[in-house]
């Protein structure tokens, strides 16, 4: 009762990092999940914001995509290096193959895994990301999944984003981890 480290069995020696598509809930799980296991929290896209001192629809329109994942790398780099947290990172960030291999490497990374009709809702409530800034969004979205799904399955954990509200997605995570690190010991 005295000690609130007991409520749950998360390891939190290596920084815990969300991946998957634009809209799986990445950033509002990720909060929350930090709140609850005691880390800190950061956003990856938010950091980059930071960094460039303008907004990511605006790198890549004035830089282009490229130039925006070479930041987001060396964002994401720094923000590891730094100690254990809770990282939320944009939907492209595990597909570069850089920052794929040190998230793998020097985290424990979860796949926030969700259907189409979950990404569409939720993307489609707001116009500020850039790839789905085309004629046909919802085969832009199609697209990327087919795309970034085999890779997103490389990461170490994958939990399910669908319509639960987002503690029991947080939960999930919270037992995904646990189980991991339990398995770890034997
Ligand atoms: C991107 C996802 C965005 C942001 C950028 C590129 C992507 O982040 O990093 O627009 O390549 O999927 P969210 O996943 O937080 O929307």
């Amino acid at each position: 009762m005295k000690n609130v480290k007991t409520d749950h069995n998360v390891p939190v020696d290596r920084s815990i990092v969300l991946v998957g598509m634009m809209g799986a809930g990445k950033s509002a799980v990720g909060r929350q999940l930090a709140q609850r296991i005691g880390l800190p929290f950061a956003d990856a896209d938010h950091e980059i914001e930071q960094a460039a001192d303008c907004s990511v629809a605006e790198i890549f329109e004035q830089f282009g995509e490229e130039y925006f994942r070479a930041g987001e790398r060396r964002v994401i780099a720094r923000l590891v290096e730094a100690g254990p947290i809770v990282l939320a990172t944009g939907g492209g960030a595990f597909i570069d193959p850089a920052t794929r291999a040190l998230l793998l490497e020097q985290t424990i990374t979860v796949w926030l895994n969700a259907e189409f009709d979950v990404l569409w809702e939720r993307v489609s409530k707001r116009s500020h990301r850039p790839l789905l800034r085309t004629q046909d969004p919802q085969g832009t979205l199609r697209k990327l999944m087919e795309e970034r799904y085999p890779i997103y399955e490389q990461a170490h954990l994958t939990v399910i984003s669908d319509r639960a509200p987002k503690e029991q997605t947080v939960l999930r995570v919270m037992e995904a981890l646990s189980a991991q690190s339990e398995s770890g010991k034997e």
